[in-house]
């Protein structure tokens, strides 16, 4: 089993008469060679659409999906995956089509396209992987996210786990005089605030019948996993789309006394450990096992650092933490020609 992570650049991706929006995958159990994809075309009929690509030759639409607002589709970043179904979180951050276009003309940013219908709730659409089709949306009060943890089907429920975001205010935490003004900024840490929650969607239920599409979707509250803010969520990649215990993080709390913390969420006793050093800021954690693990955690969790000041601003390393202990094993630092920026995501690729 593998795991696809595709991160093609939304905004290059950008035309005036058609806009695709490759996602992040947060799955695998596709067939070797074959990428499942979701993209939001944008025409006579906007929808998203789940495809399966042979690295970008042959595309196949899987399934469709409609837009719940045609002109103004939601913004994903990721999507999930079970063994019988997609995944798709239609939250009420959308893309606004007019202001694009016009946005394309201006040489505006198309960040400023984007709208949070603030009173509308976020939809959780299962799409059958058999036949393409809507099994059930569900909805929650609305929260805006960029990565989902994992999701997996269980006792006629599908389990999603989300890092969730009250709203999108973040995304203007990010632009550089944002972040330049930060400390001038008494919201700028609540505005990032964000909580890792899982959502327990019943496959067997009945859902309400007033009539109204909208208000017939069942309701769903979710439970907090760990009251610590988690981004790039990483797990044992044996597990995606199956029932998992644990998973890994980085900090997003960015008052907490040491921002640049490493997590570890244990989602069966709802407990975490963390991982710091004074001035040394993590990226991704990824899970690494080992070849003869026996134990979901039996593995290390790798993550590149970087330090803050501008003493270190000419050094990065990568840290190595034993998964299970959530110990520092050791650590690699290189000197660099230029300062290095601070990375998100990360990525590991066995040797060939
Ligand atoms: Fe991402």
């Amino acid at each position: 089993m593998e795991q696809y992570h595709i991160s093609v650049d939304f905004w290059n991706q950008t035309h005036i008469k058609k806009i695709k929006q490759p996602k992040e995958l947060s799955l695998p159990n596709s067939e070797p060679g074959r990428v499942p994809i979701l993209v939001i075309q944008f025409s006579t009929e906007t929808g998203y659409r789940y495809s399966t690509d042979e690295m970008f030759g042959r595309m196949c639409i899987v399934a469709t999906i409609k837009c719940r607002w045609p002109l103004h589709p939601g913004y994903m970043h990721s999507f999930g995956m079970t063994e019988h179904y997609f995944v798709v979180v239609e939250q009420p951050l959308s893309i606004s089509l007019s202001t694009a276009v016009v946005n394309r003309f201006k040489g505006d940013p198309l960040s400023s396209a984007l709208k949070w219908f603030q009173d509308c709730p976020t939809l959780i659409h299962l799409i059958s992987r058999t036949d393409g089709k809507t099994v059930k949306t569900f909805k929650s009060d609305a929260f805006f996210y960029l990565h989902i943890i994992n999701q997996y089907e269980e006792d006629d429920h599908i389990v999603i786990d989300i890092c969730c975001y009250r709203d999108p205010s973040m995304i203007d935490c990010m632009f550089v005089e944002a972040l330049q003004n930060l400390n001038k900024n008494p919201d700028y840490a609540a505005m990032f605030r964000s909580r890792p929650l899982r959502f327990m969607l019943p496959i067997n239920c009945d859902n309400p019948t007033s009539g109204d599409v909208e208000n017939d979707h069942l309701y769903v509250s979710p439970e907090k996993l760990c009251d610590l803010g988690c981004e790039t969520p990483r797990i044992n990649e044996f597990n995606i789309g199956k029932k998992y215990r644990f998973f890994y993080a980085i900090s997003s709390d960015v008052d907490a006394e040491n921002p640049g913390t490493l997590i570890k969420v244990d989602t069966y006793n709802k407990t975490c450990k963390t991982w710091c050093e004074q001035n040394v800021y993590p990226s991704e954690p990824i899970f690494v096992s080992l070849p003869d693990a026996e134990d979901e955690d039996d593995g290390v969790v790798l993550s590149s650092i970087i330090w803050g000041g501008s003493e270190c601003e000419n050094q990065a390393g990568v840290i190595v933490l034993d998964a299970k202990s959530w110990t520092e094993i050791g650590r690699a630092v290189f000197v660099t020609q230029s300062p290095v920026p601070k990375c998100l995501h990360g990525w590991y690729a066995a040797a060939v």
